[in-house]
């Protein structure tokens, strides 16, 4: 027989003493909570069964509140399904209506005080959720991750449940993975680690949270790039930290304009690899000098090596953290781009003297990062699955990006500046003459997802043109995509 899935059961306060009947009080409890919206249609109630087990009561009680509840049109019955809150309730029996996202809200007077900080922050969604197609930024080719052996070790876990695998893990990370990418690092990267200074974070943005919180205080003024990535902004402002904007030149990040600027800054976080949003590489001398001016002011570099897997017309870039000879780099990696986003997986690599106060932070932030997703990525890893897929995304995403640099060159001409195609996922163009907000606010309404690139500059208005993802349209398709994007220019500019 088909088992029908138990509903939850409300908040019931049972009390003997009153001269009220158990079946009334139930049956008061339940009308109260459809009534308030806190339960609401289609919602599934318990069996009597269950609610009297519940409740240390007998069941009678409980029979006679539901009946009475079905009479008047609060509860239905349905096959397979059990007892549910009307689906069809008439608006008189529901006092409150809901709001527009569905919940009842009580009403506040007076001002209501938050953090600085909060409000420090720019409401609205994540500028990395955006829908599929052509340009959205960040976006792997779904359709070529190795699903089925992914599935299959994820089926392994499954069935490998242990009390060690149940229970919290190491905050630092699940030690074979550390391992595995401690060995990935120092091969591909030319990182210098070993796995314990590895720490497992869900993604980059919570590795540079974590930095943040380790190593800088409010007020404390920090270098970006500028233009740089917007999301990082969010943690520095979050933590009340001042930005400092460093312009980036064909060199990557000018280090005698950031001493200009605030010599003493507490640090500076760079994508020496594929500077975002303009894909330049930062120059062995501006590495040298960047590591000079963290040594001779005590200061910090954050080095975000988000994309740098994929490199398509020359060898990967070694990491600047494999020049640092005074440990004044903390190295920031993710997944996100060479597996998937949502597995929400990054690392740290943290100077060996801060490992203790970097994995204190973490007990006091989230105690470990989920042990399970960590599993399955271990696995992949040294069964070479990883780097198997990563050679072939990386011959996909280079053809792809050729084919979106041509189309370009063929459709615009010499009006648009190309950068950055020549690794990650992404590329920038740079167009004279236009307001790029306003063409990707018209593009949005058609489901042409743009990112405009001076939404990168703290400094507004910044150079105008657009980040143009291309790690999720099939090359057949990119001329089209490019031609479409063209036409919403000349729109929107008309
Ligand atoms: C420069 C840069 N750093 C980090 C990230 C995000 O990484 P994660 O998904 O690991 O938080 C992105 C994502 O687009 C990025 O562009």
């Amino acid at each position: 027989m088909k088992k029908v899935a138990s509903g939850i059961s409300p908040l019931i306060a049972i009390d003997r003493a009153l001269r009220k009947p158990l079946h009334r009080q139930i049956y008061d409890a339940y009308r109260g909570a459809i009534v308030g919206h806190s339960l609401r249609a289609g919602d599934r109630v318990p069996s009597t069964r269950l609610l009297a087990s519940d409740l240390g009561i007998s069941r009678i009680p409980i029979l006679n509140a539901y009946a009475q509840l079905q009479a008047e049109g609060y509860f239905e019955t349905r096959v397979g399904a059990g007892t549910i809150v009307s689906a069809s309730l008439p608006d008189q029996m529901v006092a409150v209506r809901p709001s527009r996202t569905g919940a009842a809200f009580p009403n506040h007077r007076g001002v209501r005080r938050l953090s600085k900080q909060s409000e420090a922050l720019p409401l609205g969604e994540s500028p990395l959720r955006r829908g599929p197609g052509a340009f959205s930024v960040n976006q792997i080719a779904v359709d070529q991750f190795p699903f089925q052996i992914w599935n299959s070790l994820v089926v392994r876990h499954c069935r490998r449940a242990s009390m060690n695998s149940l229970n919290y893990g190491n905050p630092m990370g699940l030690s074979e993975l550390c391992g595995a990418i401690a060995t990935y690092l120092r091969t591909a990267r030319g990182v210098r680690c070993e796995p314990e200074q590895i720490m497992i974070v869900s993604g980059s943005q919570q590795g540079l949270e974590i930095a943040t919180r380790v190593l800088l205080d409010r007020g404390d003024s920090v270098w970006m790039e500028e233009p740089g990535y917007s999301l990082a902004r969010s943690v520095f402002a979050f933590h009340g930290c001042q930005i400092l904007p460093v312009p980036v030149d064909g060199e990557g990040l000018n280090v005698a304009a950031g001493i200009k600027i605030g010599r003493s800054a507490r640090a500076a976080l760079v994508t020496p690899s594929h500077q975002h949003p303009l894909g330049v590489t930062m120059s062995a001398s501006r590495r040298l000098q960047l590591l000079q001016w963290a040594e001779s002011s005590g200061s910090w570099i954050l080095e975000d090596d988000y994309d740098s897997e994929y490199r398509y017309e020359s060898m990967p870039i070694a990491s600047l953290q494999g020049l640092d000879a005074n440990a004044r780099v903390i190295y920031i990696g993710t997944f996100s781009k060479v597996l998937f986003p949502s597995l929400r997986l990054g690392y740290l690599v943290i100077p060996q003297d801060l490992v203790a106060r970097f994995r204190a932070a973490r007990v006091a932030i989230d105690l470990n990062p989920p042990v399970f997703s960590q599993s399955v990525l271990a696995d992949f890893i040294h069964e070479g699955h990883f780097s198997r897929h990563l050679r072939r995304m990386r011959i996909l995403y280079g053809e792809r990006s050729r084919a979106m640099v041509r189309a370009i060159r063929d459709e615009l001409g010499p009006a648009a500046e190309i950068t950055g195609g020549d690794a990650g996922m992404n590329l920038s163009i740079t167009l004279k003459g236009i307001d790029d907000q306003a063409i990707a606010d018209e593009a949005a309404r058609q489901n042409l997802w743009l990112v405009p690139l001076s939404s990168s500059y703290l400094r507004r208005p910044g150079r105008q043109g657009f980040i143009l993802g291309f790690g999720n349209v099939p090359v057949e398709q990119i001329q089209g995509a490019v031609r479409k994007l063209i036409s919403t220019i000349n729109r929107a500019g008309a």
